[in-house]
């Protein structure tokens, strides 16, 4: 994996009438974690997705930058991973099964080894991964919603509320997880807990 940064510049977004990102700009480094913080509702989520490529800025840029040379928009999916609240897991599928498949879009293939593994890290016991993830609890969702976002070793991982439904356990494991791409991928995340704020290299507050 090679190193990638994100340099958004004078980003904003329109929903409408309703203005909710204002000329934002800052920039992603590869062995740093960028925290993005602010009230419910100021955009954080709304700038994830926009650095994600699933929404477009109404103004300015995101580009992805690979040494001097810019990552085209194409290839940003393979280099990125995201968990975010508003993403979803497929219920029917087992987490083995979901990680199996998420491996697949992103043209990578794991064992289910080392699948098992991963979702081991992030507290998930193997008793646990081939059962339907419908009938898991919301923290053990989010831990499979976190294997998906690192299961590529993605050289960009942005996670929005990452601790959202984990325990003390759950929460020691997202730094785990953090602590472990920060040594060589840029990590952007969006949050108000205190407790990750303080993994932040650099620190974005966005206002209502
Ligand atoms: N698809 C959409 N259409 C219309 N408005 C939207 C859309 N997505 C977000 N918004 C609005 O944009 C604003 C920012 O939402 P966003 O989810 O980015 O905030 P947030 O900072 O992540 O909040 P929270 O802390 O509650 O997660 C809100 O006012 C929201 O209603
Ligand atoms: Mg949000």
């Amino acid at each position: 994996m090679e190193a990638i940064s994100v340099e958004f510049t004078k980003v904003g977004k329109r929903f409408g009438a309703r203005a909710v990102l204002a000329a934002v700009s800052g920039t992603l480094r590869p062995g740093e974690v960028l925290v993005v913080a602010g009230p419910n509702g100021a955009g954080k989520s709304t700038l994830l997705n926009i650095l994600a490529g699933v929404l477009r800025p109404s103004r300015g840029g995101v580009a992805y930058r690979r040494g001097d040379e810019e990552v085209p928009r194409r290839e940003w999916f393979e280099n990125l991973g995201m968990a975010s609240p508003d993403m979803a897991v497929y219920e029917e599928l087992s987490a083995i099964e979901n990680l199996r498949f998420f491996g697949r879009l992103r043209g990578h293939a794991l064992a289910d080894g080392a699948l098992a593994e991963l979702l081991e890290t992030l507290g998930l016991p193997v008793r646990e991964h081939h059962r339907a993830v419908g009938t898991y609890s919301s923290g053990m969702k989010q831990r499979v919603k976190l294997a998906q976002a690192a299961l590529h070793a993605p050289a960009v991982l942005l996670l929005d509320e990452p601790s959202s439904n984990l325990d003390a356990a759950g929460h020691e494991a997202v730094a785990a997880l953090v602590a472990r791409f920060r040594a060589r991928a840029a990590v952007a995340v969006a949050t108000n807990d205190p407790r990750e704020i303080a993994w932040g290299d650099a620190r974005l507050d966005l206002a209502l």
